[in-house]
């Protein structure tokens, strides 16, 4: 009797850990990838590890209900959270994987709806989707072949899993638009919309956001490079991106223009927290001369007054930099020869104003960053 509750009670802990931590079977085989995806924000995305999120989600009201709905898109690995069998808790799920790697690799295909897109997993067991130009459209399955009766063995594909190259979603970023297109709120209003055009541009939510960067991809497949994992803009890698925005200067008898051209096929940073502005100076005779400080932000709000994302019901302005846009932005001061003008053009993760009333204080999200930066010498 004894040996058989003590049978019980280790299984019961067995299937426990073993629903705890999907990532760890992936981490043996795809380290480097692994390694890069631990300091990206996908791996941050609960309250536990994310500043910014616990701030908003502590004033919000579905906490008091207990209502954690943006498991979706922040923990959507945390399964007992998202079938209701728990309520939101810490745990290894919220802190090390919220969105594991299984998670981003078993979308199958991406539902839309007004309020919030849905992700279809695929419901074959151990198929991952992927994206590689050479092997598009094919479907690689594991098998080990034994020949001369069993004496070799011969393995291809991933001694672990299927992988399926032919879903468009893994090369033109399909796959990231169930959480990432849009939002709204209760009352209808979409408070976050990445407002995606393609226009001419031949770059990707991939090609961008995970582009070849040295390494590994296997251990079991030696690869020069790897599509990075380690998306974030917060501890941040601005040279991934920075080479996106292009900024030139126009020089004119009554002053100058400084161009913004944004070949990111989305608005640049649509988030309604951030603050995106553009810091100009002259260095002259020695002296730094600081311009007026232009500002890019989309602000919702309520009767006329920006407002909390769950409150808002319109846009009260909106001077964010859309897709593939040129944004000139005009300057009245005269320039002379043997001047510099040194361009800015950066973010706050959290608008000042906004932090305050959110009580955030974390430097790393209340400072600016600069995303790129370029001298004009006249
Ligand atoms: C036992 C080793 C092993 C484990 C465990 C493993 N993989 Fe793999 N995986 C491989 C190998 C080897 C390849 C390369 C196969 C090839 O290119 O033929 C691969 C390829 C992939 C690819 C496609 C790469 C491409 O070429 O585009 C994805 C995606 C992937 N693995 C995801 C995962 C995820 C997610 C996990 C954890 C749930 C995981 N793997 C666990 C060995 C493994
Ligand atoms: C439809 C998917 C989805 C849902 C549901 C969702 N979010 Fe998000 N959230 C995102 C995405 C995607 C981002 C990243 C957007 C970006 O950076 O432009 C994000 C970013 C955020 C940020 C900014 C985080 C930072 O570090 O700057 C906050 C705050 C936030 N969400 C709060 C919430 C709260 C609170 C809820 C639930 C009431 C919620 N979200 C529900 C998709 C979602
Ligand atoms: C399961 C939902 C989900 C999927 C799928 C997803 N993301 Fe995210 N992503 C998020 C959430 C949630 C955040 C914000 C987390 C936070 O700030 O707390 C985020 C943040 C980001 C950020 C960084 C923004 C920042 O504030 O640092 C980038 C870049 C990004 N995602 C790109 C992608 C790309 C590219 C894809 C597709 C390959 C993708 N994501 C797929 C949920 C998702
Ligand atoms: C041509 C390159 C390019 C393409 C294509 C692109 N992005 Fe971006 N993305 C950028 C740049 C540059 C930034 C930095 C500015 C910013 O944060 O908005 C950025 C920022 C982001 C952020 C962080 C926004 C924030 O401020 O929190 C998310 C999330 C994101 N991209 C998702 C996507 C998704 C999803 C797609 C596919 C629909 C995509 N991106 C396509 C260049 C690109
Ligand atoms: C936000 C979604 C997302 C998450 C989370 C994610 N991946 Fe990926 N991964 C992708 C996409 C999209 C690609 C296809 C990029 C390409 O091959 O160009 C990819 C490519 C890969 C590849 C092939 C790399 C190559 O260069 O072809 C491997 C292997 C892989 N992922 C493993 C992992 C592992 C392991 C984890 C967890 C530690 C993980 N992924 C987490 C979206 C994700």
């Amino acid at each position: 009797m004894k040996t058989w509750i003590t049978l019980l009670l280790l299984l019961a802990a067995t299937s426990q850990t073993h629903a705890a931590l999907e990532n760890t079977t992936c981490k043996s085989c795809h380290p480097v990838i692994f390694e890069e995806y631990q300091k990206s924000i996908h791996s941050k995305a609960s309250i536990y590890k994310d500043v910014v999120h616990k701030a908003v989600w502590d004033k919000h009201p579905a906490k008091a209900k207990g209502n954690y709905k943006c498991a979706k898109c922040h923990t959507p690995s945390d399964h007992d959270v998202m079938n209701g069998k728990s309520k939101l808790a810490d745990n290894e799920i919220q802190r090390t994987e919220p969105i594991s790697c299984q998670q981003c690799h078993k979308i199958e295909s991406v539902e839309k709806h007004a309020k919030v897109n849905k992700n279809i997993l695929t419901t074959k067991p151990k198929t991952f989707f992927s994206a590689d130009k050479e092997l598009k459209g094919t479907k690689v399955v594991f098998k080990e072949e034994s020949s001369f009766f069993g004496m070799f063995t011969k393995k291809s594909g991933s001694p672990y899993h299927d992988i399926d190259y032919s879903n468009e979603g893994y090369y033109n970023g399909d796959s990231c638009m169930g959480c990432h297109s849009h939002k709204q709120n209760s009352k209808g209003f979409a408070v976050c919309d990445l407002e995606v055009k393609q226009g001419d541009s031949k770059e990707s939510c991939v090609s961008c956001h995970l582009p070849q960067v040295q390494g590994s991809l296997a251990n079991q497949k030696e690869s020069a490079t790897h599509a990075f994992h380690g998306q974030s803009i917060h501890n941040t890698t601005p040279e991934l991106l920075s080479k996106y925005i292009k900024l030139s200067l126009d020089k004119n008898a009554n002053g100058f223009n400084v161009n913004i051209k944004n070949e990111a096929t989305h608005t640049l940073f649509p988030q309604p927290l951030r603050l995106n502005q553009l810091k100009v100076s002259i260095e002259r005779d020695g002296k730094i001369i600081d311009l007026k400080i232009e500002s890019f932000a989309r602000v919702i709000g309520t009767d006329g007054k920006p407002s909390m994302p769950w409150l808002a019901d319109a846009i009260i302005s909106d001077t964010s930099i859309k897709a593939l846009e040129t944004r000139t932005v005009k300057y009245d001061d005269v320039l002379k020869e043997g001047d510099t003008v040194v361009v800015k053009f950066g973010y706050y993760v959290v608008n000042p104003k906004a932090a305050k009333k959110l009580e955030i204080t974390d430097k790393s999200v209340t400072e600016f960053i600069v995303l790129t930066k370029k001298r004009f010498s006249i």
